[in-house]
């Protein structure tokens, strides 16, 4: 059984009632439920995480050590944080970047995370359904290493 981590920043937790026309209508816990029931459904374990703090979700990656995949949605401190990059580094845990809004289409401040360089894939835009392919290459990743 493999540890998967999903990891939220900032303002993740008010999804579904946040700017709707940007991000949609699902909650927080609707995303960690589409997660959870796929890696727990392949027979894995699966913890999440969300804080507005950059010093606590630093504290968490680094608690979590080791693990065996993460997907990650920094939020806006995916375009400002170099602690929180840091510690995706230093934890190596292979990962994939998710974003509910396609970045690209959106204020320049976006275009760039900090997280993509270390990630093995990035989906954006997707909405929910970035979540849903991110758990299911996470499990096939998985399968890949047994
Ligand atoms: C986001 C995109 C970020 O730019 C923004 O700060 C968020 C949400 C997304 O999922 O689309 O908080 O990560």
């Amino acid at each position: 059984m493999a540890k998967v981590l999903l990891l939220h920043g900032p303002n993740l937790n008010l999804l579904g009632e946040r700017e709707p026309h940007i991000y949609g209508r699902t909650t927080q816990k609707e995303l960690e439920q589409i997660v959870r029931t796929r890696v727990e459904g392949a027979g894995h374990q699966l913890l999440f995480f969300q804080s507005n703090h950059e010093g606590q979700l630093i504290d968490w990656l680094h608690q979590q050590r080791p693990a065996d995949f993460m997907i990650v949605n920094a939020g806006a401190l995916s375009h400002t944080s170099i602690a929180l990059r840091d510690a995706l580094s230093a934890v190596q845990v292979p990962c994939v970047e998710v974003h509910l809004s396609n970045l690209h289409r959106r204020e320049p401040f976006r275009h760039h995370s900090f997280v993509s360089e270390l990630a093995l894939g990035v989906i954006v835009g997707l909405g929910p359904k970035g979540y849903e392919y991110a758990a299911d290459f996470a499990i096939h990743q998985l399968a890949q290493k047994k």
